[in-house]
């Protein structure tokens, strides 16, 4: 039996250009789908999957996201002479255990790879799980607990694959694949958005992944690579290059882009029509607006 893996790090410092203005004061990761911010999704899957001390990197700029985990005593006093039981247990959700949050600060946006590195204090010599929060992903088991009960088997490092189309492989890490064996490939080399028409497959790398104390070892000596970042990718495709065992999990769930506008719509929509309370008022506005559209062309 294999340790279980309960560290995970959420590198939450990146600048989240893509959503100008909005992120000039807000961070992306506070922006909520319906009424959860995308770092509760992302910590709602965390815990599913066993994990205990959860690590934020983050930077200037962020306070709302560590004001977000903090108590809110007024606010609770207030539902509770109300009678608000329902939210209240809304609000409980969102506490952690006192000391199970770190923060660790970058100071400089020099890449994934970069931000996860700061964190290696804090890992000492065990495995780890790292989940970027602007990839949400809805399933009946989150994909973090797939990955961790196949890691049981596997030991190794991890990373959650999804299958592209061709023309949408230079966005992505893509895998170079030695045995497909199902959920489970195993791995040759690694490419960090690769130029149209190189890709090694179709399996590109998203923002879930199980890693091994070497991997920050090497981060910490690693050069910027595409991009002029320090790229996670990279000190990966080191691990494959020592012969060391990579695995790409294919999970099950459907992968929202949050981290982009059209995939932070997308999830919107979808997870307000997962929503019992809202589903039949805004897919009755979203048959609307379609049908008028198309009356329109
Ligand atoms: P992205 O590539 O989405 O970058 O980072 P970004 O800065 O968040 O957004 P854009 O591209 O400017 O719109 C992927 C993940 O890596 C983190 C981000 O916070 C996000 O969770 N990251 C990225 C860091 O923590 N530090 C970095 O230096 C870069």
């Amino acid at each position: 039996m294999r340790a279980r893996i309960t560290k995970a790090i959420f590198p939450v410092a990146g600048l989240g250009t893509r959503f100008l203005p909005a992120t000039k004061s807000v961070p992306k990761e506070i922006m909520t789908l319906v009424d959860r911010p995308l770092i509760q999704y992302a910590i709602d899957e965390a815990r599913e999957a066993g994990i205990k001390e959860f690590i934020f990197v983050t930077s200037r700029g962020k306070s709302a996201l560590e004001d977000y985990f903090d108590h809110a005593p007024h606010l609770e006093e207030e539902l509770r002479r109300k009678g608000k039981n329902e939210l209240l247990s809304v609000l409980e959700e969102t506490y952690m255990e006192s000391g199970a949050i770190a923060y660790i600060r970058q100071h400089r946006a020099l890449g994934l790879g970069h931000a996860v590195c700061c964190a290696h204090r804090l890992i000492a010599n065990e495995p780890f799980a790292v989940i970027l929060p602007d990839d949400v992903i809805a399933g009946e088991t989150g994909c973090l607990k797939q990955m961790v009960d196949a890691y049981q088997e596997t030991g190794g490092s991890m990373v959650a694959a999804m299958e592209v189309p061709p023309e949408k492989a230079s966005s992505y890490g893509v895998l170079d694949v030695k045995e497909d064996m199902g959920s489970l490939v195993s791995v040759n080399g690694m490419v960090e958005k690769p130029e149209a028409g190189t890709a090694p497959s179709n399996l590109a790398v998203i923002g879930r992944y199980i890693l091994t104390p070497d991997v920050l070892r090497t981060l910490r000596n690693q050069e910027s690579g595409k991009g002029g970042e320090i790229q996670l990718t990279d000190a990966i495709a080191a691990e494959i290059e020592r012969k060391r065992n990579v695995y790409g999990y294919r999970f099950v769930g459907q992968r929202y882009d949050c981290g982009s506008k059209a995939g932070f719509l997308q999830a919107t929509v979808a997870f307000g029509l997962a929503r019992e309370d809202l589903r039949d008022e805004l897919a009755a506005y979203l048959e609307e607006m379609v049908a008028t559209r198309k009356a329109a062309q």
